[in-house]
């Protein structure tokens, strides 16, 4: 990816943590999805006093766009960090992997991990989620 695409992202993931929904944990995490179609699906964690139904930022990002008809993408980028500072990289959860497992071709999937527009790092799905189950494997 060019690195302007990926700058596009990273603010895109940032302006989410505004919406970070986070009374219990304090941890905001904000989720930029890059369709092939070229556009943009955004996601923010949502947490609920049962806990359990908690979801993140990833995973709000993909059922939006499935939700629309959407299920060829390209690559997410990801933020987080405690009351939104971004002081480390927020690798996606196990169980969202496995939902990127679902949709993406791990070799080629892209997921950037940023503390800023000019501090990040890009690894494949593949890398993430090792030998993982899919599709395929059904
Ligand atoms: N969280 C995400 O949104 N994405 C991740 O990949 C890691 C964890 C959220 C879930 C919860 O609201 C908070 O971060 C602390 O776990």
């Amino acid at each position: 990816m060019l690195k302007t695409e990926i700058q596009k992202l990273i603010e895109a993931a940032i302006a989410q943590l505004e919406y970070s929904y986070v009374p219990y944990s304090d941890f905001r995490v904000g989720a930029a999805l890059l369709a092939q179609n070229g556009r943009v699906y955004t996601g923010c964690n949502i947490e609920n006093a049962a806990y359990t139904p908690t979801n993140c930022a990833e995973r709000t990002a993909f059922f939006k766009a499935v939700s629309e008809g959407v299920r060829d993408f390209r690559a997410i980028c990801v933020v987080g960090g405690p009351q939104g500072r971004l002081a480390s990289y927020t690798p996606p959860c196990g169980v969202c992997r496995q939902v990127m497992m679902e949709f993406c071709r791990p070799e080629e999937f892209e997921i950037i991990l940023a503390k800023s527009k000019e501090d990040y790092k890009v690894c494949t799905l593949k890398e993430l989620l090792p030998q993982g189950f899919g599709p395929e494997n059904l």
